[in-house]
């Protein structure tokens, strides 16, 4: 069985990652998109809360399952028999620390990255200016799921913004 995952911190996720996700799904038998616990960086959205919103943003597709990690990507695909990381290129400006990264983690365990270009549409989307445009009260609507919309402005609301 052909198996990738696509790591990311996703708080939230964004239109432009599940653009990455339908893609790798449709070249892997198994995706599994790998949320990232880290707890030295601020986020909006608990661990649990962002894995409940990509199991609902990915439900129409069987071969996708969400999981988290902590530690090394690596050792996550290693422990789950993961060949290849799937990561989206937004931009030039992407792709320098993507490669590093693409060769120090090939370099530890022989895991193979292949990058998908990301659909022009999402070129200028991440979930940080997200969240930054959704604070000040700009509408990203058509950005993120509806669901995840709602859920966005219920946390700037708790938090008074
Ligand atoms: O959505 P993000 O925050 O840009 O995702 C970054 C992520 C999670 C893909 C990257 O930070 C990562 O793989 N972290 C796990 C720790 C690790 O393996 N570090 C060494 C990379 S060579």
């Amino acid at each position: 069985m052909r198996k990738a995952v696509c790591p990311g911190s996703f708080d939230p996720v964004t239109f432009g990652h599940l653009d990455i996700v339908s893609r790798a799904a449709s070249l892997f038998d198994e995706v599994t998109v790998a949320v990232l616990i880290n707890k030295r960086k601020a986020s909006l959205f608990t661990v649990d809360e962002r894995i409940e919103m990509l199991k609902e943003a990915t439900a129409d597709h069987e071969n996708v399952v969400v999981d988290a990690f902590h530690g090394l990507l690596v050792d996550f695909c290693r422990e789950k028999q993961i060949s290849a990381i799937v990561k989206g290129l937004r931009a030039v400006s992407d792709f320098d620390y993507e490669l590093q990264m693409a060769q120090m983690n090939n370099r530890l365990t022989g895991v193979e990255t292949l990058f998908v270009s990301t659909n022009p549409l999402y070129s200028y989307l991440s979930s940080s200016l997200v969240k930054d445009v959704a604070t000040y009260g700009g509408d990203v609507t058509g950005l993120v799921p509806d669901a995840v919309l709602e859920q966005m402005n219920v946390k700037l609301a708790e938090r008074g913004q």
